[in-house]
């Protein structure tokens, strides 16, 4: 018996042994000396750490104290969450991570992570957030996550994962939140999700999901944001997913789905405000029940192929504030058609109605007058809309883009019409109207689009549209306009996408004022009766790059200064009166891809390089006196010029030496004129050109040798358009920084020509002085523009702000008095750049990277290739930003332009306020000056 009982001890004992050993290994599996490592390890394959955070990461403290680490308070300081968001961290994610098994949370958003999701994140049994978003992961979603069945919020999003959603992520049920935009993912929509009843949120945005979106999806009771917009999901939208009491917000945008909605769809959506729709392939009604979705604020319709009246019950959604149903075949031809227009009037928050490109007929109601006055945007071009301009139409004083193009509209334009003062674009080209231009058009000052081609106007351009100091583009062709082209829409040198008056019966001169226009891209002419010469002024166009002027009564040669505007790439003079010979140089014009000549007087000899090599680009017909040239273009043979060849020679071999002497002495006089000269110079307003003849010029050849023919080890840095290099000048064996501007570049030149204009009107102790330009050709021929300046041996603020590991472990940071001091000099340069620089310049591009440092560590602001001259005329005050935008002027960046008056005028906005934050800080430099002696 003891025996036994000793026996059965032992065995409990030995039992209880084993069992304390079996414990022991789990814990030293997962224990918080795992966790340590886990994180050690997550370190490790981190490469690079910009913001420092995992510095702190060190023996010094606990991990519990570890930046982005929280431990849990019962568990033995555990790691429960892990949030390393935005920290601009690059490496890969470490497979340990699945050995921090109390993790609840991780959040790594914003990084750059890349590799795989490792599978081991599948061990994390208690995660319930996973936020991976906007990394470079690849390689699908990982299947071990479905073991996370824990998992609430689940977002993917914009990571090039690719793939398809795994089957066994059916096992996380629990989920409330699902985002997956923009990772690439393929397949069809699982339809399990629909048994996610506790989803509230799907975003399955911009993927490449097909098939149709799954009935199932219509059990998700708490779903209130829904967007699988931007895939390629094709068939009906069923009435299953008609009824989600919670739904907010509904997008199925830019996809293929089509069929006719339910006629229901408005009755069981008590909370839509977001119905998007737009891109698809539906069709038939609008179904009448959207009337019932009495929360919608936003529909989107647009791109469709719906049919039939717009139901006129719209207006019962007292909340509407979009509607775009643009781009389908809605009809209407009577008031009964129209009546929806007559109830939008109750939609008092209404800030944009698109109507445009359905069948629309009929009259406009008055109604239209009667919307809400909060109204932007009013789009109902390309209809078949008949009758006058409504008018009230000036009630609508918000508005901020009218556009009725393409209908039928008959009558004048009211001159009320200038009343709607906030008017950015106003689109009535291709309509039937008539009359005379309202003078008043030139009280629309906000005016960035004026489009008005292709009715039966006539008279003259009237002059006032010279007040629009917005304009970029201005559309007249197409009408029987008359009279000469007034010099005041010359003036509108902020004009900047195109002037174009083709056919039309203008007359007169083009002025000389035309080369004011120094930012426009297209002059377009032809088609009227134009008579005079060219104007040479027209070189200073320097941006344009399309010039027609063809089919007019132009007389005089084709001026050589033409070959200045660089950036030309249309030219044409054809049907004219002109004489003389084909300039030369115009075949330096290396964009220049059409040219066309033709029937005119011109003679001499065709040019055969550039364009002129290439017969096809080329259009010479019906000039008789041309020869030579390439032999494609069957010319004759030019007559050789022997009988005066001698007396020639001899000319040249006396006049050559002294018209060079000449220069020479010229040159050496401006030279010793310029240098003694210390006031600055008087502005004229001609850019670049006379920057060149202030700095003595600096050839390509010794740029070259000056950069180690622009070798990569003197590369100081790189831009949007161009590089610099640091040099050494042979004369006076100075080192400069050499700023090759990139001719490849779109905007390049406008960079170029912004800078130089900027440079040849300031000087100050906190700008960067410019030593020499070069603006010439390099080795190949091709068009070569630097600017050399001087060097700033401590480099940029930005390198010391945010500094790269440098080889001798030296830290290199600034102290409060250096940063005090930095920050006062760049105050400095604004308060010069903005008050008593005349014309005052704003600089547009203020950021660390163009603060550079001197010897002495003195800051000086460079780069001008965004600044911009303001308005001399007015005069300025930059403390209020709102004024100030108005009286802008100058040169603007290429890509800003592009992008649309909206993002443009922000940007000003930005600039201003951000340069005059600087202005004001140097008002208060001495408090803080006072403050800091008394610390
Ligand atoms: C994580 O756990 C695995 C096995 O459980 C182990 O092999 C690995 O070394 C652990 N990693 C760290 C960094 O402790
Ligand atoms: C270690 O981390 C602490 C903060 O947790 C930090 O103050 C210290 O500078 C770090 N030590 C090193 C050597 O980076
Ligand atoms: C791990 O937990 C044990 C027990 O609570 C504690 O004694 C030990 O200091 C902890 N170690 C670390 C690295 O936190
Ligand atoms: C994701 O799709 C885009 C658009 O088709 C493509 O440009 C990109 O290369 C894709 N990325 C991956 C990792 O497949
Ligand atoms: C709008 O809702 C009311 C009340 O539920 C219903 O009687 C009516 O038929 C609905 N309208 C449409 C067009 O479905
Ligand atoms: C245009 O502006 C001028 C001057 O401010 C004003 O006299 C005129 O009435 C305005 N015209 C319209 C139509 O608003």
């Amino acid at each position: 018996m003891e025996v036994t009982m000793l026996l059965l001890s032992l065995l409990l004992f030995l039992n209880s042994v084993n069992h304390f050993r079996f414990a022991a290994t789990a814990r030293t599996l997962f224990t918080n000396e795992t966790d340590l490592l886990a994180l050690l390890a997550f370190k490790d394959r981190i490469t690079s750490d910009p913001s420092g955070v995992l510095s702190t990461w060190n023996a010094t403290t606990h991990f519990c104290g570890w930046e982005g680490v929280t431990c849990g308070r019962k568990n033995q300081q555990r790691v429960i969450a892990l949030d390393l968001s935005s920290r601009g961290l690059v490496g890969s994610l470490t497979p340990s991570i699945g050995n921090l098994t109390f993790l609840r949370k991780i959040n790594l958003q914003n990084n750059s992570f890349f590799d795989a999701i490792p599978s081991h994140i599948g061990h994390l049994h208690r995660l319930q957030r996973l936020n991976l978003s906007f990394n470079s992961f690849v390689g699908g979603i990982p299947v071990e996550l479905s073991n996370c069945s824990d998992l609430r919020r689940l977002d993917l999003k914009r990571i090039p994962l690719a793939g398809r959603i795994p089957d066994e992520l059916r096992s996380l049920s629990k989920l409330e939140a699902l985002r997956l935009e923009a990772t690439n993912i393929t397949g069809e929509i699982p339809p399990w999700l629909g048994n996610f009843s506790s989803l509230s949120l799907l975003t399955l945005w911009s993927n490449f999901f097909e098939g149709t979106i799954p009935e199932e999806l219509g059990n998700l009771a708490n779903l209130e944001y829904f967007e699988v917009s931007e895939n390629m999901l094709s068939g009906i939208i069923s009435l299953h997913l008609c009824n989600f009491s919670n739904l907010h917000f509904f997008n199925v945008a830019n996809n293929q789905l089509q069929g006719s909605l339910p006629p229901t769809l408005g009755n069981a959506l008590p909370r839509l405000n977001y119905l998007w729709l737009d891109g698809n392939r539906f069709e038939g009604p609008i179904p009448a029940s959207i009337g019932n979705a009495t929360r919608i604020g936003n529909i989107d319709f647009s791109n469709n192929r719906f049919s039939g009246q717009v139901p006129s019950n719209l207006g019962r959604l007292q909340g509407l504030y979009y509607l775009n149903l643009g781009g389908n075949q809605l009809e209407a031809s009577d008031a009964n058609g129209w009546e929806f227009l007559d109830s939008l009037t109750n939609c008092s928050f209404l800030r944009i109605l698109a109507l445009d490109d359905n069948r629309l007929g009929g009259i406009l109601p008055k109604s239209i007058a009667n919307l809400s006055i909060e109204l932007h945007s009013l789009l109902i071009g390309s209809n078949h809309i008949s009758g006058n301009i409504p008018s009230g139409i000036e009630n609508l004083f918000n508005l901020y883009e009218l556009a009725f193009e393409e209908n039928l509209l008959t009558g004048n334009i009211p001159a009320d019409i200038g009343k709607l003062q906030m008017l950015q674009a106003l689109y009535l080209g291709g309509n039937r109207l008539t009359g005379t231009l309202p003078s008043s058009l030139g009280n629309l000052t906000r005016l960035n689009t004026l489009d008005l081609d292709g009715n039966a106007f006539e008279g003259p351009i009237p002059s006032s549209l010279g007040n629009l100091q917005h304009l970029a583009d201005l559309d007249l062709s197409h009408n029987s306009l008359s009279g000469s082209i007034p010099k005041e829409i010359f003036n509108l040198s902020f004009l900047s996408n195109f002037v174009d008056f083709s056919d039309n019966n203008l007359i007169g001169e083009l002025p000389l004022e035309v080369g004011s226009m120094t930012n426009l891209g297209a002059l377009l002419l032809s088609g009227n009766k134009l008579s005079g010469e060219i104007p040479g002024t027209l070189s200073n166009c320097e941006v344009l790059e399309n010039l027609f002027i063809d089919n007019n009564f132009l007389n005089g040669t084709i001026p050589a200064s033409l070959s200045d505007i660089k950036a030309l790439q249309n030219l044409d003079l054809s049907h004219n009166n002109l004489s003389g010979p084909i300039p030369e140089l115009l075949a330096n014009l290396h964009f220049l891809a059409y040219l066309n000549l033709s029937f005119n007087h011109l003679d001499g000899a065709v040019p055969t390089k550039g364009i002129f090599n290439n017969a096809t680009a080329i259009s010479l017909l019906g000039n008789d006196g041309l020869c030579g040239g390439i032999p494609e273009l069957h010319l004759p043979a030019c007559p050789r010029k022997s009988s005066n060849k001698r007396g020639r020679s001899h000319l040249v071999r006396v006049v050559i030496p002294i018209i060079s002497a000449i220069s020479c002495l010229t040159l050496i006089f401006l030279f010793v004129f310029l240098c003694w000269k210390q006031k600055p110079r008087k502005i004229t307003r001609s850019p670049a050109s006379s920057l060149d003849d202030t700095y003595p010029k600096v050839s390509y050849r010794e740029l070259a040798e000056a950069t180690e023919r622009f070798s990569s080890t003197n590369l100081l840095g790189t831009g949007r358009y161009g590089s610099v290099y640091k040099g050494s000048l042979r004369c006076g064996n100075a080192v400069v920084a050499v700023k090759v501007f990139n001719m490849q570049q779109l905007g390049a030149i406008k960079s170029f020509v912004a800078e130089c204009d900027a440079l040849r009107i300031i000087r100050h102790r906190n700008l960067v002085k410019i030593i020499t330009l070069c603006s010439g050709v390099d080795f190949r021929g091709y068009d070569f523009k630097a600017l050399v300046f001087e060097f700033m041996p401590n480099g940029s603020l930005e390198e010391w702000l945010h500094p790269r590991i440098s080889e001798q472990g030296m830290t290199n940071s600034l102290n409060v008095l250096q940063r005090l001091n930095i920050a006062i000099d760049v105050a400095e340069a604004m308060d010069y750049l903005h008050h008593n620089c005349q014309p005052p310049v704003v600089h547009c591009d203020l950021k660390p990277s163009n603060v550079l440092l001197d010897a002495d560590m003195v800051a000086h602001v460079g780069d001008f290739g965004l600044a911009k001259i303001l308005c001399e005329a007015k005069s300025m005050s930059l403390q209020n930003s709102a004024n100030s935008t108005e009286v802008i002027r100058g040169t603007l960046g290429m890509s800003l332009q592009n992008t649309g008056q909206g993002d443009w005028s922000l940007h000003q906005v930005m600039c201003i306020a951000m340069e005059s934050f600087f202005w004001r800080f140097l008002q208060e430099r001495d408090q803080l000056m006072m403050h800091l002696t008394m610390d």
